[in-house]
């Protein structure tokens, strides 16, 4: 090897050792999930598969195309049982997540299209590999069943993620450097909020929270009233209903009380209103009298998570803020938007300023949404200097 480049190698490893390794929490929908069928029975259409070996269930567009998409819905979707207060799996359905402790289950959402948001931690893993970092030695994941809640904290997720921290700093001897999307926030913020102050001052050198849902958003009302097809092309936001109101996870991506007033109307239908202090109610009104029960259950805490924190965020666009429903619950009047990136609302994104959190920074990228802030350069940029490796 020519001495320079030697030299170039030598500099390199030096920059690596001393950099934080990095924990990545995706966001909801925000790593692939696999599933196994079993003799399904009762399937929507008679062409849904009964029986299948382990498949990508998420994500894979091909399954969301008119008429497949039935078959998806009744796969993915999650039963809540009132009496025992917990969920699981349809009939015949399997789940499991792949790539826990790697990044294989968040740099591609679906495998097989490797461009838009499909490659939704690509930018940023790339970023940190062209500074020596190796993916699943000193940049790793800990993706989950995003269907899920804190409440339910399936497959003991707040404890493994724990033990990967501890143990991606056993392995490089440095603290880790911990970055977190959108719902991926929320988890962050419950696993180091209730953490031992000494733990985080062990493992834990800063925290990013990109795009953090914090205080949930106005959107999610939309999504239970009415489904949110998210602009799936031929999609209707009907089809999706069912299977988005199963989700314990969408419980908890509901407007906080703590930042939403008990005036400030989100929904309103002819004469009846409902802010965010009645949604029990709310649930009542739209069908779902399960939903009121789970609601109950939901952590909204915004107590202040003690470590270093910098929170990055699109702002600029337009955020559904309340709605207003024409005769049925599926015909939308008139939407009124705020400030936020797209789809969290700007209070949200900024509850950590609101609730005074200590040792807490907040920036605002004017102009990217609630997915492009993730490959902004300088944003990335800045990852990399965090961690020391820029
Ligand atoms: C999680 O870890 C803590 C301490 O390490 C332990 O006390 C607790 O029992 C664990 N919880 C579960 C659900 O395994
Ligand atoms: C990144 O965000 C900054 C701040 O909002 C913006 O000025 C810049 O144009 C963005 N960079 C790219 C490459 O989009």
């Amino acid at each position: 090897m020519p001495a320079a480049l030697f030299l170039l190698a030598a500099l390199l490893a030096k920059a690596t050792e001393a950099a934080s390794p990095v924990l990545i929490i995706p966001g909801t929908g925000g790593n692939r999930l696999e599933a196994k069928l079993s003799g399904r029975e009762n399937t929507p259409h008679f062409y849904c598969s009964k029986n299948a070996d382990w498949y990508d269930l998420w994500l894979d567009v091909k399954q969301l195309l008119p008429g497949a998409v039935d078959c998806w819905c009744d796969n993915i979707k999650l039963n809540y049982d009132s009496a025992s207060g917990t969920f699981s799996n349809q009939q015949g359905v399997e789940t499991r997540v792949p790539c826990y402790g790697d990044v294989c289950g968040i740099e591609y959402l679906d495998m097989s299209l490797k461009v838009g948001d499909s490659a939704y931690f690509h930018a940023m893993i790339e970023a940190f590999a062209g500074k020596g970092y190796v993916r699943g030695e000193t940049i790793v994941s800990a993706p989950y069943d995003f269907r899920y809640s804190a409440v339910s904290n399936k497959d003991n997720y707040v404890n493994a993620t724990m033990a990967l921290a501890e143990k991606l700093y056993e392995d490089t001897g440095e603290k880790v450097l911990w970055i977190s999307h959108s719902m991926g926030g929320l988890w962050s913020h419950y696993i180091l909020s209730n953490a031992d102050q000494a733990w985080k001052d062990k493992y834990i050198e800063a925290w990013v929270p990109i795009a953090p849902a914090y205080g949930g958003t106005a959107q999610e009302l939309r999504l239970f009233a009415s489904g949110d097809s998210e602009g799936i092309p031929g999609v209707s936001s009907d089809t999706v209903k069912e299977e988005q109101r199963s989700y314990e996870s969408n419980f908890w991506l509901l407007p906080n009380l703590e930042l939403w007033d008990d005036d400030e109307v989100i929904v309103t239908k002819g004469d009846k209103t409902w802010t965010a202090h009645e949604l029990p109610q709310f649930f009542e009104d739209i069908s779902y009298a399960d939903g009121a029960q789970i609601y109950k259950t939901l952590p909204y805490d915004l107590k202040d998570p003690n470590v270093r924190t910098y929170v990055k965020y699109g702002t600029g666009q337009d955020t559904p803020e309340s709605y207003v429903y024409g005769k049925d619950w599926d015909t939308i009047d008139k939407t009124v938007n705020g400030d936020g990136d797209g789809t969290v609302n700007l209070r949200s994104l900024e509850a950590g300023l609101t609730k005074g959190w200590e040792n807490t920074e907040h920036e605002q990228f004017k102009g990217e949404d609630h997915q492009s802030v993730l490959k902004n350069d300088s944003l990335l940029a800045q990852l990399l200097d965090l961690a020391g490796a820029a």
